[in-house]
């Protein structure tokens, strides 16, 4: 990537709800802790719009987070009008660029490929580093003809494709649990670990973004993503360091082992929700929200099991289940213990399988330990240690700018496990257009589908 501190980052699609609702307030939350520095904001959209209006509207997304630098970048800020699929005007954009720069696409995906084209057309400025935000194509082959266009313009280094996920302080706390604690890693293999879930539900419906989601659904637009790279950070080798190019690679090993359990696809479960309540709030059922068509049967509750084919993890099913409009909703990643190769006959119990449990939400872990129980000591009890993660100072979309903003790509989407994980779901895809796969149905609100008898 960009050998240089990023000095101007330019967000295409400024006036676009992903840069209000996410990336300035991440931006924000940047600049307001210790980690933050000096940065020209420039924001391009299709729209008419005064610098003085752009700042109020930079202000909007920063407030709550102010200091000194906040208002700095804000008083600085400029906006530029321009289509960004036209190349005259890329280049006008690029021309209010000082110093080494980042490129936002706060785009629809569509849109994005047109502004790469256009951009194709132009001699880029040096270093310049391209942030693109998933989903990285709809499927293999166009997330394909997308890293080969990205491919023409800079090179890999210098793309950022973004997956918030891997910006969460819990999910990168998975590192540190896992390879720097005696503890945990000898354990986690085939031979102690019966199955693992990796499980990240929301209590969040819709939210009015049918134009994208009902062409996405549940399994493309958490698993496909977001799960697989949970997955990778939870199940794979430890790499010698943790700069870009090692832990990248071991992503990468990890999930090109990675297949769907069964190769037709059918060990996958999907479902969508009906009219419930969710605390205070009345949800109508996704297949009458405004702007879906019931007939694409779009999911949204996804789960598929997968299999890693390799000597760590031979045999173990990996669970992924994502949902939304679910009560009491989950997020977390278990890792379910096999029994003891011999209980001394005369113990009694446990009652239940013993857990490790990392929370990416609420960020907390909890060990269960098997000992003597309190009325009969030859009748054992499961008995839980549990823990709470200090918040981390920023949000998920500040530390994933954080990086890029410092010329990091190790937060960043490398292509090929982009390329892998849509590989990975491939099967599950197939087999659900091709209706092998019921889809099911739970009211908004509850557990989600009925669990499989
Ligand atoms: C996004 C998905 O990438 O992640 C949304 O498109 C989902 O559907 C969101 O709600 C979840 O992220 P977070 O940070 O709110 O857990």
């Amino acid at each position: 990537m960009a050998d240089s501190r990023i000095e101007t980052l330019v967000i295409l699609g400024a006036g676009g709800d992903l840069a209000s609702r996410l990336l300035m307030p991440g931006l924000a939350s940047l600049l307001a802790s210790a980690r933050g520095t000096e940065i020209r904001l420039v924001g391009v959209d299709r729209e008419p719009m005064t610098d003085e209006a752009w700042r109020r509207l930079v202000a909007r997304a920063f407030s709550g987070v102010e200091s000194p630098l906040t208002e700095r970048v804000i008083a600085a800020s400029r906006y530029v009008r321009a289509d960004v699929t036209d190349p005259a005007s890329l280049r006008e954009v690029l021309g209010r660029a000082t110093g080494p720069t980042a490129l936002y696409f706060a785009l629809p995906p569509p849109v994005t490929v047109l502004a790469c084209r256009a951009l194709a057309q132009l001699t880029l400025p040096e270093g310049i580093v391209l942030a693109v935000e998933k989903p990285f194509g709809t499927d293999l082959d166009s997330a394909r003809a997308l890293n080969r266009l990205l491919q023409t313009l800079v090179p890999e280094e210098q793309v950022f494709r973004v997956d918030h996920f891997l910006g969460k302080s819990t999910v990168i706390n998975l590192l540190g649990l896992r390879f720097a604690n005696r503890i945990f890693e000898p354990l986690l293999s085939a031979q102690n670990v019966a199955r693992i879930e990796i499980t990240i539900e929301e209590e969040l419906g819709l939210e009015g973004r049918a134009g994208y989601y009902d062409k996405a659904g549940a399994l493309v637009d958490m698993i496909q993503s977001h799960l697989l790279l949970v997955l990778a950070l939870a199940t794979m080798e430890p790499p010698a360091t943790v700069g870009s190019e090692d832990l990248r690679g071991s992503m990468a090993q990890l999930l090109r082992a990675t297949h769907a359990w069964k190769h037709d696809g059918t060990a996958s479960r999907r479902a969508r929700y009906t009219a419930g309540t969710i605390g205070s709030r009345d949800l109508p059922a996704y297949a009458t929200e405004p702007g879906v068509d019931p007939a694409r049967a779009t999911e949204t509750f996804a789960e598929m099991t997968v299999g890693i084919g390799n000597w760590r993890w031979a045999g173990v099913p990996v669970v992924l289940r994502s949902g939304k409009a679910i009560g009491g909703p989950r997020q977390e990643v278990v890792y379910t213990f096999r029994d003891v190769p011999h209980l001394p006959e005369g113990f009694a119990g446990p009652s239940r399988e013993a857990q490790l449990r990392i929370g990416i939400r609420p960020a907390t872990m909890s060990l269960d330990l098997v000992t003597n129980g309190r009325d009969d000591p030859f009748d054992l009890e499961c008995d839980r240690l549990e823990t709470e993660f200090a918040p981390s100072e920023l949000s998920a979309y500040g530390e994933v700018l954080a990086e890029l903003l410092d010329g990091d790509p190790t937060l960043s989407v490398r292509g090929d496990i982009a390329e892998e994980c849509w590989r990975i779901v491939a099967p599950v895809l197939a087999a659900w257009r091709d209706d092998a796969v019921p889809l099911e149905t739970y009211p908004a609100g509850s557990r989600g589908p009925r669990p499989t008898p």
